[in-house]
């Protein structure tokens, strides 16, 4: 979810509706406002996209008013209705509030409350802390007060703004797990789930702890734990601005996001080297001597960001020799790895706030082990929560399925394994140069695979009425078959797989019939078998049928007479080419979605940045 509290000179709701506009990608199932007025507390709110809201709005606007909170959600407890829309406001009329996250406890308070004769709304766990917060405030006490006394009694994780019809000047936020960013201005203050939230208007952030409340007017803010005992928040400048964070001519921030990929992952490359040509990284705070101890990496993430992780094994493997294994976040702490204080944690989020990974985090480090975040948002929780960080520095990504975060994060994976390889002195130490320079070059490749993107789309014509899509490569490749395939799902709604061309023969091949779409990932020639290896790959599933769509190295002739459509990649190495190969799997996936008349950037059921387990 998305939520926004706002304070100062300009009228709330236009301020409200911007913002929730700007976080929208963090879920799209229903959006609502509530302002401060004389005669008392305002609010409306809608199922469904911002725009309901907004044409409710348009009918039914509310008076203008200098404090407000606003959201937009994902459903966790209750529907998609109007009456689960945030925000929720307690039975006296008295307080409303906005949560994102999920109360656990919400039934057996909500039964308390009933039996006070307190009747609820909604189906939503939200109404709890609504009517609670209404209760401490009806019996005396402050609104902020209130909001600590509360914290305290509910379980799971929340960041919830409240208001007081009570209070004119006052928002009241608290944290537990989920995202909160205070937005100072000149007398105007904004608290949110994302500094998109508020960049048009201020740059300059403030990160907050866990376990706060937070109490903020247009000239002040004021941070303690849920005690009262008075906490700091960490002041920041964000380092994008507003251009950033609009489309720019393109029809979807997604694909805008393709097309920045070569400045992306430039952005992730630069300034890496100190002035003895040593590799350096943003923020490790783990001595070359630990590094030195450990024996074991496991990479941990969620979606997009899990496939990174699989491309990194292979390099990190074989730069460092130090055995990799990669995990979805969510699996991990329930089955009781192995992790002690000698394995290196390595975690991927693009958010750096999926609840899933967080959770890993905070288990790996009660293991004992060092924990590394990648991630792409500054002052999020994750990196703040680990020892060290890679930033990414891909700059805002929006659109709700991932590609600029894929690539930077296979970047930085990159990055790590030579860093390691660096730091331990392995025999693959003196490659790191090399590697490097080969990296160098990635960027004017990528754009060279952008320039060239009329048969994709002209591929995309043809194909997007199809009902299944298979996605094959092997090493490095078979993770890019993986990601193709999540972003036909994810965004054209289509059946779509990746498997190792390998392990077709062995089970999947039964589902090649006649004109079925197989992509597939051909590794550069002249690397162990391996390219052979595909290319009879390919001539199994041509035999059945299939309509074999080919990414391979230019210049590849060995292949052309299996491929019914030959997509030319500029030459890598194989560790390298996934920057390259997923770069057309994108680009079809937005055009099949365009064409076939779906929401790019918001596709249904999912949200960008989920932060419940
Ligand atoms: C959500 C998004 C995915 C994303 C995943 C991990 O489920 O819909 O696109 O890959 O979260 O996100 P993260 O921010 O941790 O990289």
């Amino acid at each position: 979810c998305g939520i926004i509290g706002y304070a100062g000179p300009r009228h709330a709701q236009n301020v409200l509706v911007d913002a929730l506009r700007r976080m929208e990608y963090r879920g799209y199932d229903s959006a609502g406002i509530a302002v401060w007025t004389e005669d008392g507390l305002e609010w409306r709110k809608k199922a469904g996209k911002l725009s309901n809201l907004e044409a409710e709005l348009a009918q039914h606007p509310v008076p203008v008013a200098h404090l407000g909170i606003g959201h937009t959600r994902w459903a966790t407890h209750g529907a998609p209705t109007d009456t689960n829309a945030h925000p929720h406001v307690s039975s006296d009329g008295r307080i409303a509030l906005i949560h994102n996250g999920i109360i656990e406890n919400f039934a057996s308070l909500r039964a308390e409350l009933e039996s006070s004769g307190i009747a609820f709304t909604s189906q939503t766990d939200s109404e709890v802390a609504a009517q609670l917060i209404a209760r401490e405030v009806g019996a005396g006490a402050g609104l902020a007060e209130a909001m600590r006394t509360i914290s305290r009694r509910l379980e799971g994780t929340f960041t919830i703004v409240a208001m007081d019809a009570h209070d004119p000047d006052l928002l009241v936020a608290a944290r537990r797990n989920s995202p909160l960013v205070l937005g100072v201005g000149e007398a105007e203050m904004f608290i949110a789930s994302d500094v998109a939230a508020f960049i048009e208007f201020t740059r300059e952030a403030v990160e907050m702890g866990q376990d706060v409340v937070v109490e903020v007017t247009a000239s002040s803010w004021k941070v303690t734990d849920f005690e009262g005992n008075p906490v700091e928040g960490r002041p920041y400048h964000v380092d994008w601005d507003l251009s950033a964070a609009e489309k720019g001519g393109y029809d979807w921030f997604m694909r805008k996001e393709i097309y920045e990929q070569p400045q992306a992952v430039a952005d992730t490359l630069l300034g890496r080297f100190d002035s003895d040509r040593r590799l350096t990284l943003d923020e490790i705070r783990i001595s070359a001597s630990e590094l030195r101890t450990i024996d074991k990496v496991v990479i941990v993430a969620c979606g997009t960001a899990y496939y990174a992780g699989l491309v990194a094994k292979y390099a990190i493997e074989h730069w460092t020799r130090i055995p990799c294994e990669v995990e979805i976040a969510s699996e991990f702490r329930y089955r009781d790895p192995i992790v002690t204080s000698r394995t290196l944690v390595v975690t991927i989020s693009q958010s750096g706030e999926t609840a899933d990974t967080l959770m890993a985090v905070r288990y790996a480090r009660e293991q004992g082990a060092k924990v590394i975040a990648i991630c792409n948002t500054n002052g999020s929780t994750i990196p703040r929560e680990s020892d060290a960080v890679i930033y990414t520095h891909a700059g805002p990504e929006i659109g709700v399925a991932s590609t600029k975060g894929f690539l930077t994060q296979v970047t930085a994976c990159y990055l790590l394994g030579l860093f390691l390889a660096q730091e331990r002195g392995t025999k693959f130490g003196d490659e790191v140069a090399t590697v490097m320079a080969e990296m160098e070059t990635m960027p004017a490749k990528i754009q060279e695979v952008l320039d060239g993107t009329d048969a994709l789309l002209a591929l995309a014509r043809d194909l997007h009425q199809t009902e299944s899509v298979l996605f094959l490569g092997r090493h490095a490749g078979y993770p890019v078959a993986l990601e193709g395939a999540l972003k036909l799902k994810e965004i054209a709604y289509l059946h779509a797989e990746g498997f190792p061309a390998g392990e077709l023969k062995h089970g999947p091949i039964a589902l090649v019939e006649e004109g079925i779409p197989v992509f597939v990932v051909v590794p550069p020639q002249g690397r162990d078998q391996l390219h052979d290896k595909v290319i009879s790959n390919i001539q199994e599933v041509r035999a059945r049928g299939a309509h074999t769509i080919v990414l391979a190295e230019e210049g590849d002739e060995e292949v052309r007479p299996y491929a019914d459509r030959l997509i030319s990649l500029p030459r890598a190495s194989t560790l390298l080419q996934p920057l390259l190969a997923t770069v057309p799997l994108q680009i079809f996936a937005c055009e099949v979605a365009t064409l076939l008349g779906h929401d790019v950037d918001q596709p249904r059921n999912l949200a960008k940045s989920v932060t419940v387990e």
